[in-house]
């Protein structure tokens, strides 16, 4: 059974209405891990008018270990071979509707682009591609979804610094498309948040859980009794992820919702198993939902995000559970450990 795409239309309106206008700034989406960044960026790309573009490129499809894995995902298979000219790419995308996922390019130009090893060799071919879509009427949009997964890769120096700049170029000084990168890596957002290359020339989007009430008549379009309802955001609160999962398991419900916190309970506790710092931090959520973030990233607390047991809003100075299932099994799993030194 497919779920549609429910509500959200605070967002996609905030986002239509961005995308109306010149692009001028790089927009990461960000948010806890599950709230729906993806499912909310593929639904946006839905409701645009035919004149956009979107390339929707997704990072975490196959594993980015390299410059040649790198060079993969965004020059698309489906379109290798497919066309001989930069016109003929132009008119492929013309043609393949609103969304295009990876750009197609002529083999001759990504033999080369492979072969020099140069990121800007990509990047350049994609911004003429983008200028010529422009030009034959179209507004195009990047999605990057997963950027976080090349924090780390080196091609002649960072090549997150040379996608930033490609951006920038893209977005404040070319003005040829909106460019959006989507991330559920709290610690790369806090880098990004940094990055003095990106001083303002880059803004934040926060895409949370649902609220309680969204969540509510979520679950009570799915024939839930308001009980039901309640019961499931008693446990998971309005993430989205477990509210669909939530329909597979509305027979057992109370017993699902118990087996899924007993698990998030178990894997905190291997966590802090022997670790005092990451249950000392841990502690101050006994009787708080979310504590104040000073801007240091210390390493119980890089430790605890990485586990995707915390999460942390720089905009909003505040570091939380991932989520409600997170918060009541941290809650558990100290109380099985009382004497947790403070
Ligand atoms: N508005 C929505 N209506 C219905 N289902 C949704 C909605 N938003 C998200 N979902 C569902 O919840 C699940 C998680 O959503 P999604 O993958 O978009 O989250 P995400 O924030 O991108 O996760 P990650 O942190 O792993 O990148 C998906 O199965 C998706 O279909
Ligand atoms: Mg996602």
């Amino acid at each position: 059974m497919k779920v549609i795409f429910f509500n959200r239309q605070h967002e996609l309106d905030k986002l239509i209405r961005l995308v109306f206008t010149e692009p001028n700034m790089i927009t990461f989406i960000y948010g806890p891990i599950n709230s729906g960044k993806t499912a909310l960026m593929m639904e946006l790309t839905r409701r645009l008018s035919d004149e956009y573009v979107a390339f929707y490129i997704n990072l975490r499809r196959t594993p980015v270990m390299s410059y040649d894995d790198f060079i993969d995902v965004l020059f698309s298979v489906e379109f290798r071979s497919k066309v001989k000219t930069l016109k003929e790419a132009v008119s492929l995308i013309l043609s393949a509707g609103k969304e295009v996922l990876g750009f197609p390019i002529p083999t001759p130009i990504l033999e080369g682009i492979i072969r020099e090893k140069k990121p800007k060799n990509a990047f350049a071919y994609i911004a003429t591609l983008i200028e010529e879509v422009k030009k034959a009427g179209k507004k195009p949009i990047l999605i990057l979804d997963e950027l976080q997964v090349i924090g780390d890769l080196k091609i002649n120096g960072p090549l997150i610094y040379e996608l930033f700049n490609f951006f920038v170029h893209l977005t404040k000084e070319r003005h040829l498309s909106h460019v959006f990168v989507v991330t559920s890596d709290s610690l790369f957002i806090d880098k990004v948040y940094n990055e003095a290359m990106l001083q303002g020339r880059a803004e934040y989007f926060l895409v949370d859980d649902f609220d309680r009430e969204t969540a509510v008549e979520f679950l009570k379009n799915q024939g839930f009794s308001i009980n039901e309802a309640e019961l499931v955001w008693e446990y998971f609160g309005g993430k989205p992820v477990y509210l669909v999962e939530s329909i597979k398991h509305k027979d057992e419900l109370k017993e699902w919702c118990e087996s899924q916190l007993r698990l998030r309970v178990q894997a905190v506790n291997a966590l802090i198993h022997g670790r005092k710092s990451l249950a000392r931090l841990l502690k101050e959520f006994q009787d708080k939902e979310e504590i104040p973030f000073n801007g240091v990233i210390s390493r119980p607390l890089r430790r605890l995000v990485k586990a995707n047991i915390l999460f942390v809003d720089p905009l909003k100075g505040v570091v939380r559970p991932q989520g409600k299932l997170e918060l009541l099994a941290i809650r558990k799993a100290l109380k099985l450990k009382p004497n947790v030194e403070t």
